[in-house]
């Protein structure tokens, strides 16, 4: 018998990433191995993503693709899962009938019954879930990297951002018990991981649902999410902890107190402004104000020093104006980002924003996207400006993609570095490294001295801790 192989590709976020590490863990338990493309694939799997319509178009773009693929030869596999599965369902199959199976966000774990029952059915399997229970983290995963980890700690999301499709097709938040997160983590180190990348539509959430089962109805004086991070400091040979995303109307002062407190946790933070304009923000009920965010930034950059924050914008919203969009130039400069998403507005159906009122012409939302990307690239190349003369700790992770001489690493505060790889250190390797050059998106370096095996946190110089 041959062996059967599988190639997946990957659209959308960090959850996507840790799924499809999740759906490759579930399909190396039924026997595949991978593949190295979908041409010589015998399972292809697309885990798609419906944040944007672009991410719809180029899909649906993919998928087609895979057509002639199928019809060479029809004993090929084709599976989609995920968002735009979950939010096209049955409409995927009849867009693309040569897919053998369609199933959502919260049964992946149902992989091996849906493709035994798409062996014995010519039309699609489609599968979508409401909720389940089962907690996906319970999945094998097959890791990408040696050295780092994805762990998911809660899935779904309880707001209601305007403009989001998220809450529609992950479902409300549930959080995973923090015994079980860092039993996770433990094992994790124990295989060789020393980072990683906690998980959540909005981390600083984490544990509400937990705690309002419990008998005291969760009387406590930390939030779960503070408590998970002093937990996970605790867990020996964990080098780095980061988290992804939390949301500003909840970064509570136990949380910044744990980043300051907690070795592990890195001087990196990721906080979605979204908008810089108050009547926009209303408007995507983000209940956070300009002033409230740029004070919370100050608190952070002073709490934390050297810490480098990045955040999400959206322009171009329905309704906001040039003075909206000017509000939200001004505290992008103000909070002088150290890298920044920026996303051109995209109506998504069954938001509530897609039924607002004045929706802007595609060309007037591309022209201040261009506008907001050029000061968002200034102030990262200005970052890591400042960074060049300061030696920094590196996690390297292997070769840089356009210079195989060359290895990639990240510092603490997830900046990109390229240097000389080493004769004596290598992927997963802490090494201290001075950086000598950079560039908008990132730096160039040497290593100084490696392995490093100091303590945690403390590799970083003085000089790099200031701005
Ligand atoms: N839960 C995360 C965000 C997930 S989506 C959080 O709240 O931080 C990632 C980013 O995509 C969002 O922060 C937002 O900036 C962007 N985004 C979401 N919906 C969008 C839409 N309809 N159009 C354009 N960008 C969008
Ligand atoms: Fe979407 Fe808002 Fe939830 Fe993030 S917090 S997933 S932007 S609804
Ligand atoms: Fe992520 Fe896209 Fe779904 S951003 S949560 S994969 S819609």
């Amino acid at each position: 018998m041959t062996t059967q192989t599988y190639f997946i590709r990957t659209f959308g976020c960090q959850m996507n990433e840790h799924d499809s590490e999740r759906a490759a863990g579930v399909l190396e338990m039924m026997g595949y191995r991978p593949a190295a493309d979908e041409a010589s694939a015998g399972l292809v799997l697309f885990n798609t993503c419906a944040i944007r319509e672009n991410a719809d178009n180029k899909l649906y773009g993919q998928l087609s693709q895979l057509k002639p693929l199928k019809l060479a030869d029809p004993d090929k596999t084709i599976v989609v899962g995920g968002c735009l599965a979950q939010k096209d369902q049955g409409a995927l199959a009849e867009k693309t009938p040569w897919v053998d199976v369609v199933y959502g966000t919260h049964n992946m774990g149902r992989l091996p019954q849906l493709l035994a029952q798409a062996d014995s059915k010519s039309l699609p399997v489609v599968e979508i879930l409401e909720h389940t229970e089962m907690f996906p983290s319970a999945l094998p995963a097959r890791r990408e990297v040696a050295h780092h980890a994805w762990v998911s700690i809660s899935i779904g999301c309880n707001n209601s951002c305007t403009f989001c499709i998220v809450p529609s097709l992950r479902g409300p938040e549930k959080s995973r018990k923090l015994g079980e997160i860092v039993a996770e983590v433990r094992a994790l180190v124990d295989d060789g991981v020393s980072e990683v990348s906690l998980l959540g539509q909005n981390v600083n959430s984490y544990g509400r649902d937990l705690v309002l089962a419990e008998p005291d109805g969760g009387a406590r004086n930390r939030t779960m999410f503070a408590e998970l991070l002093h937990a996970l400091g605790e867990v020996e040979g964990l080098q780095r902890i980061r988290f992804t995303s939390p949301h500003p109307k909840d970064f509570t002062s136990d949380v910044l107190a744990a980043m300051r407190d907690v070795p592990a946790v890195c001087e990196q933070l990721h906080l979605p402004l979204q908008s810089g304009s108050d009547r926009v923000l209303k408007r995507m009920r983000r209940s956070y104000r300009a002033r409230r965010y740029l004070d919370l930034v100050a608190e952070v950059r002073s709490t934390i020093p050297g810490v480098a924050i990045s955040t999400d914008i959206i322009v171009g919203f329905p309704g906001e104006t040039e003075a909206d969009f000017a509000q939200t130039l001004e505290v992008v400069e103000e909070a002088a980002f150290d890298s920044a998403f920026t996303f051109e507005y995209s109506s998504r159906p069954g938001t509530d924003a897609a039924a607002m009122d004045g929706h802007l012409d595609p060309a007037v939302i591309n022209e201040r996207y261009v506008r907001l990307s050029d000061v968002t690239r200034d102030l990262a190349a200005a970052s890591n400006r400042r960074q060049v003369g300061t030696v920094q700790e590196l996690l390297l992770e292997g070769p840089s993609k356009t210079d195989p001489t060359r290895l990639s690493g990240r510092t603490r505060t997830n900046r990109l570095v390229h240097v000389p790889a080493p004769d004596d250190a290598g992927p997963g390797d802490l090494v201290n490294a001075e950086l000598t050059d950079a560039r908008s998106f990132y730096l160039l370096g040497a290593v100084t001295s490696s392995p490093v095996s100091a303590p945690v946190g403390a590799a970083l110089p003085v000089g790099a801790r200031t701005r």
